[in-house]
């Protein structure tokens, strides 16, 4: 199945000169969004992935890394925006194009020395899985790699990762 078919390119979104990448579309086909699951979990099993935990970053990191953890039948751990876990979190601010943000994730989420994989839609500028790797390196987690279901090369954001290994189902 050609997967990067399913996907939509909107331009100038968010702003002029950028070409938007729209998985939404990927989302509401039922082939797609099946093909897309299997293939993440047959890459992690291939390349001897498989974690005891997928954290994933909100919002769209949920929607592939919730699916994943089913299938690999591991647990799910949500790293979120500012201000909505309940519990004591670890945050971390990270740099966006203008100003920053702010990651949290659940001081208990998971066990010191837990092994993970961290899942999210698309890498960008990398900012967003670093800030997260930050954050697990806090917990004391052994990070095992990275899943993406899309990766923007040109953004280059896999050299501001640690160095473990980066699962992509596709390239843009
Ligand atoms: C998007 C995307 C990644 C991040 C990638 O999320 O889902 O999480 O940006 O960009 P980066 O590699 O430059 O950090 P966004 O912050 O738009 O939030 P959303 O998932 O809630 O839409
Ligand atoms: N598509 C979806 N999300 C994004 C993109 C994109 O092209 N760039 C940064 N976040």
């Amino acid at each position: 199945m050609k997967l990067k078919s399913l996907v939509r390119d909107i331009p100038d979104f968010p702003q002029p000169g950028i070409v938007f990448r729209d998985i939404t579309t990927l989302l509401n086909n039922p082939q797609g969004l099946r093909h897309t699951i299997d293939t993440l979990a047959e890459q992690c099993q291939k390349q001897d992935l498989v974690p005891d935990y997928i954290v994933g970053m909100e919002s769209r990191g949920f929607i592939f890394g919730t699916p994943l953890a089913y299938k690999l039948n591991v647990g799910f751990v949500p790293v979120r925006k500012p201000g909505k876990l309940p519990g004591a979190v670890h945050a971390v601010e990270y740099e966006l194009e203008y100003g920053t943000d702010t990651l949290e994730i659940h001081q208990d989420a998971l066990e010191t020395g837990a092994k993970v994989l961290i899942v999210d839609d698309l890498i960008a500028t990398g900012g967003t899985a670093k800030a997260t790797a930050d954050l697990l390196a806090k917990i004391g987690s052994q990070l095992l790699g990275f899943a993406f279901v899309i990766e923007l090369t040109g953004l280059a954001g896999r050299k501001v990762l640690p160095d473990v290994p980066i699962i992509s189902l596709m390239e843009y």
